[in-house]
């Protein structure tokens, strides 16, 4: 392969995010790879609508059976969002033998198993780092960074969208009908910021890392779940008068007696690391029986570090593609039979 072409479903926040990433950093990318990397086609629903972008007008088009009979098109990147047709959109990619990275941690969380089958199936690879965490690299720090340990528990901040509400209410005295109407316009709030302020967005990302923190099928109706509605007028002001700060957590943690996930808002010291954690960013400690506590930090939501996340997947993708191993997976099943053989 001397290129690996791109086709992009949805050219929304992240998805120009992703086109500016790759245009801006493509020098190093390609120094990175060996091998240019380049956009070929982006999946839109509307041509007529005006686009401040670099891209080509010629690479944009309604079709999606277009980019996917596109033989050039090694890889899809799927922005567009939308559990049913964001779902439909990977099975078809995949089922097309195309390697897929998505940001839709809707999709994820309750599909996410059966999409990584259909892709084993399929021999192509399935990468969602930007689904959690938006710009902190939580899904590879589970898969890899922290693999030879047994995490015990998680928790932190996981919502960008409820700690810009949350931090702007305390610290500039903003209404949250203003606050919420911001986080819209700066990109943070889901397409429906019901599902951030009701903590849906937050318990399907527990639900992501809860699964990969312990090796196990985790599912939405799983997740205890109380949202900031729940958070009553004066609540702040009492809490920050006593010395406390109002954080949405996202928890996870397992003993001898199962799993316990749940989303809720939490009073914590102003003291405590996650008390200071405001506006979008977010933070997660991860509890390893081995490593003992970690804690990662950055931002949690928006166009550019979402995009971070997506192209370092696209990155890993091409590098599979390019070694041939796309599609590769080592399960634990798998390596737990490979041992038994090893010691037959
Ligand atoms: N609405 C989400 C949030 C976007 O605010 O965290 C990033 O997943």
């Amino acid at each position: 392969k001397n290129e690996i072409n791109i086709g992009l479903l949805g050219f929304g926040v992240v998805g120009s995010g992703v086109a500016k990433i790759l245009n801006d950093h493509r020098i190093d990318l390609q120094h990175k790879l060996g091998v240019p990397v380049s956009i070929k086609k982006v999946l839109i629903k509307d041509k007529s609508k005006k686009r401040d972008t670099i891209l080509d007008p010629e690479v944009f088009t309604t079709s999606l059976d277009e980019i996917l009979n596109d033989p050039t098109i090694d890889l899809i990147v799927e922005v567009m969002g939308g559990i049913t047709e964001g779902k439909e959109a990977i099975e078809l990619s995949l089922n097309a033998g195309k390697g897929v990275v998505t940001a839709n941690k809707d999709v994820m969380a309750e599909s996410g198993h059966d999409l990584l089958r259909l892709a084993d199936e399929n021999k192509c690879d399935l990468f969602y780092e930007a689904s959690v965490g938006g710009g902190i690299p939580l899904i590879r720090t589970m898969e890899d960074g922290l693999a030879s340990d047994r995490i015990t528990a998680l928790t932190g901040i996981i919502n960008g969208t409820t700690n810009f509400i949350l931090t702007k209410m305390k610290y500039e005295k903003m209404s949250y009908e203003d606050a919420l109407a911001e986080a819209t316009e700066l990109g943070f709030a889901e397409a429906d910021p019901s599902s951030d302020v009701d903590g849906i967005d937050a318990a399907r990302k527990m639900v992501i890392l809860a699964s990969l923190a312990f090796s196990m099928e985790v599912k939405l109706d799983d997740v205890f779940v109380r949202g900031m509605k729940d958070i009553k007028d004066g609540d702040l002001e009492l809490a920050a008068g006593l010395g406390y700060t109002v954080k949405m957590v996202g928890s996870a943690e397992m003993d001898e007696g199962g799993i316990a996930v749940s989303v809720e808002p939490v009073l914590f010291p102003d003291s405590h690391p996650l008390a200071t954690v405001n506006n979008e960013y977010n933070a997660v400690y991860i509890y390893g029986d081995a490593v003992g506590e970690t804690m990662f930090y950055g931002p949690g939501a928006g166009s550019l570090p979402t995009a971070t996340s997506i192209t370092a997947d696209v990155i890993a993708a091409c590098r599979n593609l390019l070694l041939g191993v796309n599609g590769k997976r080592l399960h634990a099943s798998q390596h737990e039979r490979k041992l038994k053989e090893d010691c037959d």
